[in-house]
């Protein structure tokens, strides 16, 4: 079973954009330290990072197709998108949603999710380890 980590708008800046609030690690480095912990347990790894919201409407999809795990960092589609929702809904897949800042302590429009309702885990504010703590949770939950 494949493990598709998906993530949204504005993370191909991460390491330059706001190292305050998100950090100076890259989306790279994300992708490599993801990929090791996957490997470890033996499964597969598809990493994206799209700017466009039917773009990760369609690797929902994709992920569904193949019966994957789901990571996703939706960005600021997190807080807008009854789409990405919606998509999650009919995958029916397990899905971890990951955010490096912790949401609940910034601007209230960053406090509601509409992915969470269809998120079988949240982590928020534990920066880039966040994605290594989503793809543990799911090796752990997956393989019993
Ligand atoms: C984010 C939080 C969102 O509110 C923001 O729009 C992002 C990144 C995070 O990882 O902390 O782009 O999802």
């Amino acid at each position: 079973r494949p493990i598709y980590v998906l993530n949204g708008p504005n993370l191909n800046l991460l390491g330059t954009r706001r190292p305050e609030v998100y950090g100076t690690t890259t989306l790279a480095d994300v992708e490599q330290n993801v990929r090791a912990r996957a490997a470890a347990g033996g499964w597969e790894v598809e990493f994206r990072q799209t700017n466009h919201e039917g773009v990760l409407v369609d690797q929902i999809h994709e992920a569904r197709t193949a019966g994957a795990a789901i990571v996703i960092n939706p960005a600021a589609y997190t807080h807008t998108s009854v789409a990405i929702h919606d998509a999650l809904e009919a995958a029916e897949l397990p899905v971890v949603e990951v955010h490096l800042s912790n949401v609940h302590r910034r601007e209230p429009f960053r406090h509601t999710s509409y992915v969470s309702l269809q998120a079988d885990a949240v982590i928020a504010g534990a920066g880039a380890l966040g994605y290594e703590l989503a793809v543990e949770h799911l090796l752990r939950t997956l393989e019993g």
